[in-house]
């Protein structure tokens, strides 16, 4: 009926408890800190800038986000394809409200988005929706939950449905090169360049970041 409808939200997805986002806000800017800083990316600032010479502020570059958390479904309010078969799912409904611990096990910039690659478990897996990688670009299949991501910035003018869709780029071209140039090995792990702009940072310990199960309404 139409309360039925009403009450599909803008999107579900696991909500990062705010202690977590506190650490993980602090570890990706110290991360674009110290990539700033590198010969390796100096190399590539074009990427960014669009023009020889010019230096950029990844901190500055990047507008921080708000209530972070790993989009399972975007619903739009029922009128997203698949959003009421998601919303009517017996796993959604049994694990609404449900803490689960996320693996965050890398880094990723862009000149369009910086984010965090999630990796999810057999169980977090069965709230992720079976069409959220039929976008990934051409040649190349990616397992379900691939695109599994939490944004943690975006350039201005952005939308935050980019950071998806730029790690599924990077994800495609590392399954076309699987042992790419490592370009540096930082204190958290192997940062990889994946050409026009395109960096990932492979983090040697996971970050275990507890997020609740839930939906948001604007
Ligand atoms: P993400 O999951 O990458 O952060 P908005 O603020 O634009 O309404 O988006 C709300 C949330 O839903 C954001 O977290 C965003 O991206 C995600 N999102 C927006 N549009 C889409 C879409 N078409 N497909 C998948 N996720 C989307």
């Amino acid at each position: 009926g139409p309360l039925g409808e009403i009450s599909i939200p803008l999107y579900f997805g696991f909500f990062l408890l705010s202690s977590v986002q506190d650490k993980i806000k602090c570890t990706a800017n110290d991360f674009l800190k110290t990539l700033d800083t590198l010969e390796a990316f100096k190399k590539h600032m074009i990427d960014f800038t669009g023009k020889e010479e010019s230096e950029v502020d990844l901190e500055q570059y990047f507008q921080a986000k708000e209530f972070l958390h790993c989009t399972t479904k975007f619903c739009n309010y029922g009128k997203a394809e698949g959003a009421k078969e998601y919303a009517a799912m017996p796993a959604v409904k049994k694990m609404y409200s449900f803490i689960f611990e996320l693996s965050l096990t890398a880094l990723f910039v862009t000149p369009r988005t910086v984010g965090a690659q999630v990796s999810l478990t057999e169980e977090q897996l069965l709230l992720w929706p079976a069409d959220a990688e039929s976008s990934v670009p051409a040649g190349a299949s990616l397992p379900l939950g691939s695109r599994a991501h939490v944004t943690l910035g975006c350039a201005e003018g952005v939308e935050p449905v980019q950071t998806g869709l730029d790690l599924l780029e990077i994800l495609a071209l590392k399954q076309q090169d699987p042992k790419p140039d490592v370009v540096e090995e930082m204190e958290l792990g192997s940062l990889t360049y994946y050409n026009e702009g395109r960096w990932m940072l492979s983090l040697r310990e996971p970050i275990g970041a507890r997020a609740c199960f839930s939906s948001y309404y604007k």
